[in-house]
């Protein structure tokens, strides 16, 4: 039974397959893979983009969802994550795609060898399918990512896109640089600056990350605007550069990204959007057809 917690599940051969199988399902309609296949999704997150691009995924390839609501089933009356699983496979789902705050979750439920786990997102640790899409953008638009250079800039010290995206992007042979004011800056071996304009000459792509607020015991700073003079990138800072701009959403308009530059062709916002849709087809039907 093959899972995915985090990317370093799948084989190189597995990812360049998963980056051939997303760009078919991109070029033409697919065929019903999956029909009569059943998952179930379990978020005890908010998700806009990754909750509802599994489903569309799921129902591209002809196979059913049901939602659990969380905040509306019985782990309100105190059921364990485990019970809570234990039931859902006992309805004999083809996978559980699940979505929690501790860094463990889904990994554990995995070990429990039930179904197949797919993590949307674990903590500040993993969001694996949210790594192969962001690579599958950078390789539609670069053909080979080998020896490019990424920025990613804003919190990365709360963000599983980060911790995903770095352990894939390196695999890959991308070099990462981290850009970040101290507070939002890991331990990490990767070079390391606190300002854009030491880097921006450097590099062909940008990560732009979101402030995770929600992840912050203590507000880091009072004002996001004085944040967004030194981080927001917006058209200034871009001016004419070959550089291609992504973030995972969802984005904070002009703390982030500038109103302006989300409207640039070089902004990939939308693209990763629906390129999760084609990657997660690629990896629903890797882990329940090819596995
Ligand atoms: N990129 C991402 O995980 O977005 P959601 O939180 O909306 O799913």
């Amino acid at each position: 039974m093959q899972h995915l917690i985090d990317t370093n599940d799948f084989s190189d051969a597995q990812i360049a397959q998963l980056l051939q199988d997303a760009k078919i399902f991109k070029s033409k309609r697919p065929i019903q893979l999956l029909r009569d296949r059943l998952f179930i999704t379990l978020f005890f997150e908010a998700s806009t983009r990754t909750r509802s691009s599994f489903e569309v995924a799921a129902k591209k390839l002809g196979a059913a969802v049901v939602h659990l609501d969380p905040s509306r089933s019985s782990t309100k009356k105190g059921e364990s994550l485990e019970d809570t699983f234990a039931n859902l496979c006992a309805m004999e789902p083809d996978a559980v795609i699940i979505r929690h705050s501790d860094n463990e979750a889904p990994g554990m439920l995995a070990d429990m060898e039930m179904t197949p786990v797919i993590n949307a997102g674990a903590g500040n640790y993993a969001h694996p399918t949210q790594a192969l899409l962001d690579l599958f953008t950078m390789v539609e638009h670069f053909g080979d990512v080998k020896g490019k250079t990424i920025a990613i800039v804003g919190d990365i010290i709360s963000s599983r896109v980060a911790s995903s995206g770095i352990r894939l992007f390196t695999r890959m042979g991308m070099h990462v640089i981290l850009v970040a004011p101290q507070p939002f800056m890991p331990k990490s071996d990767l070079p390391q600056y606190e300002h854009l304009a030491d880097v921006i000459e450097k590099v062909d792509v940008i990560m732009s990350l979101r402030a995770q607020l929600e992840r912050h015991s203590a507000p880091i700073f009072d004002n996001y605007n004085e944040y967004s003079r030194h981080y927001c990138i917006d058209r200034e800072r871009l001016d004419e550069k070959e550089i291609l701009l992504l973030h995972p959403g969802p984005v904070m308009r002009n703390i982030d990204i500038s109103d302006e530059m989300l409207e640039d062709p070089r902004c990939k916002v939308l693209e990763q959007v629906k390129n999760g849709v084609y990657m997660r087809m690629a990896i629903l039907k890797l882990l329940l057809l090819d596995s």
